[in-house]
């Protein structure tokens, strides 16, 4: 099958990438020209496990082209994916622009019968306004062009996977509309994976939801992390014996909150459709309050601990991007503690294995960014755990220990490092929802 990809992000390099391996001919476009050159090259504009391999690969077998949208000439595939970004606006709405002009472009291509499969996560409702409004066009109709809803669950840092062994393939279409069905299901041929078609707004509702209600559970956690700390109970155990409990939807980590290019701008957006449809849905505000404090915790335990006399204080920062396996800082919690931080007066070393050159447009130029972490370490009187990257887990503490100066205080935003071996080692640790213990976990006997 021939298809094109727009917008070569982290959604639209996967797609094309993975596409391309499972035999279609891919031609992936993207306005940015310094992408397009990048790409052709065979190199990544951004780090994600796995895709550089696929996409050399492709490259390699001719099942993969990049070009900018002003040079292509030859006709649109019979599939056309839109995968730009759709960030929020001020209010919070997500801004459809991107899209639109997508929209646009393919509008003024020789585009012979192509189906239009939306890729990018738009608020529901925006398909079927696509269809009425920007597509009423007499020679787009004559033509045929069409309209499915396809969202995508990728998470960053194991996209690919996510790609190839999807929980779900959510297709939104007309109704009666069996033929566009059936292609997005070619498309999609070799993967084992349900499939649930419905109409387009329920498609699109159904990523929103997704999205809002794992974020939900997240700042419930959160929540929930906090009252332990109030009545001296240990949320690892509290998680643990929850997780038991089939109905409530497994394992959830409290921690410095959800970040990332989707929860916070989705939640957003999902909470304006809200407003803006006139429906009362009070919990969304909920969340997003919760996510904001959560990500400021460490910051609040640092000016706890050293009584607000941040001045001065060497403070290490073990991890910047939103999670591990990605070098994405966006709406990572890291980038407001670090700024509230600075602010404070703190003196702030920060590393991550990958996020540095993502992250240092967002940081103040007094925070030193180093290539490795004991160097972020090195004489803090703090160090702060933001992103669970194997590599701060798995490290030696006690060298840690030893190139810190007292009070060795740690804090752990992610409740990923043992407390208890961190006091015997000699550090001052606190968890988020630990009381300063280890884990405590729940045990079925
Ligand atoms: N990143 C994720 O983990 C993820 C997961 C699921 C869904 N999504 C959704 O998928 C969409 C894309 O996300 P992303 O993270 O890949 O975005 P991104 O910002 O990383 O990439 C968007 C790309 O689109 C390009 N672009 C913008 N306008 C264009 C146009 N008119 N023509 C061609 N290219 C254009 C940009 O140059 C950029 O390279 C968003 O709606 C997002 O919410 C993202």
């Amino acid at each position: 099958m021939n298809i094109t990809v727009i917008g070569l992000g982290y959604v639209g390099m996967v797609a094309a990438a993975c596409l391309a391996a499972a035999g279609h001919r891919i031609l992936g476009v993207d306005i940015d020209s310094e992408r397009i050159t990048q790409l052709r090259s065979g190199a990544m504009p951004f780090y994600e496990p796995g895709l550089h391999e696929l996409v050399v690969s492709a490259l390699y077998e001719e099942r993969l082209r990049f070009k900018h949208p002003d040079s292509v000439t030859e006709p649109l595939g019979e599939i056309t994916l839109i995968a730009t970004g759709t960030p929020q606006t001020a209010n919070g709405a997500a801004d459809l622009s991107q899209v639109r002009s997508a929209l646009n472009w393919i509008r003024s291509q020789d585009h012979d019968d192509t189906l239009v499969v939306m890729k990018s996560t738009v608020p529901p409702g925006t398909g079927q306004r696509v269809i009425e409004q920007e597509m009423r066009h007499a020679e787009r109709v004559a033509a045929g062009l069409r309209y499915v809803s396809n969202p995508e669950f990728l998470r960053e840092g194991q996209a690919v996977r996510d790609w190839q062994q999807p929980d779900r393939i959510v297709i939104g279409a007309n109704p009666g509309d069996s033929r566009s069905v059936a292609l997005v299901k070619a498309m999609h041929a070799g993967i084992e994976a349900p499939y649930i078609v419905t109409d387009i707004t329920s498609a699109e509702m159904i990523k929103y939801a997704s999205n809002a209600f794992l974020a939900t559970r997240i700042s419930f956690i959160n929540e929930i992390a906090s009252l332990c700390e109030r009545v001296g109970a240990s949320i690892d155990a509290v998680s643990d014996g929850m997780a038991m409990d089939p109905r409530t939807g497994g394992r959830i980590y409290a921690g410095v909150g959800y970040g990332g290019s989707c929860f916070p701008k989705d939640v957003r957006a999902l909470d304006n459709v809200a407003l803006t449809s006139g429906a009362n849905v009070e919990l969304l505000r909920s969340v997003i309050n919760i996510n904001n404090r959560q990500r400021l915790l460490p910051v609040y335990a640092l000016r706890e601990r050293f009584g607000g006399g941040m001045e001065g204080l060497r403070v290490g920062v073990l991890g910047l991007a939103f999670k591990p396996n990605t070098d994405d800082v966006r709406e990572a919690p890291s980038l407001d503690m670090i700024n509230t931080l600075c602010d404070d007066g703190a003196i702030v070393s920060a590393y991550d294995p990958e996020a540095i050159d993502t992250a240092r447009p967002h940081l103040p130029s007094s925070v030193r960014l180093v290539d490795n972490l004991l160097e972020a370490a090195n004489q803090a009187q703090a160090v702060v755990l933001v992103t669970e990257w194997p590599e701060f887990v798995d490290a030696n503490w006690q060298d840690i220990a030893r190139c810190m100066n007292p009070p060795r205080f740690v804090f752990d935003g992610r409740n990923a490092l043992d407390g208890a071996k961190m006091q015997r080692l000699g550090f001052q640790y606190v968890g988020v929802g630990r009381n300063g213990n280890g884990p405590g976990t729940a045990q079925a006997v």
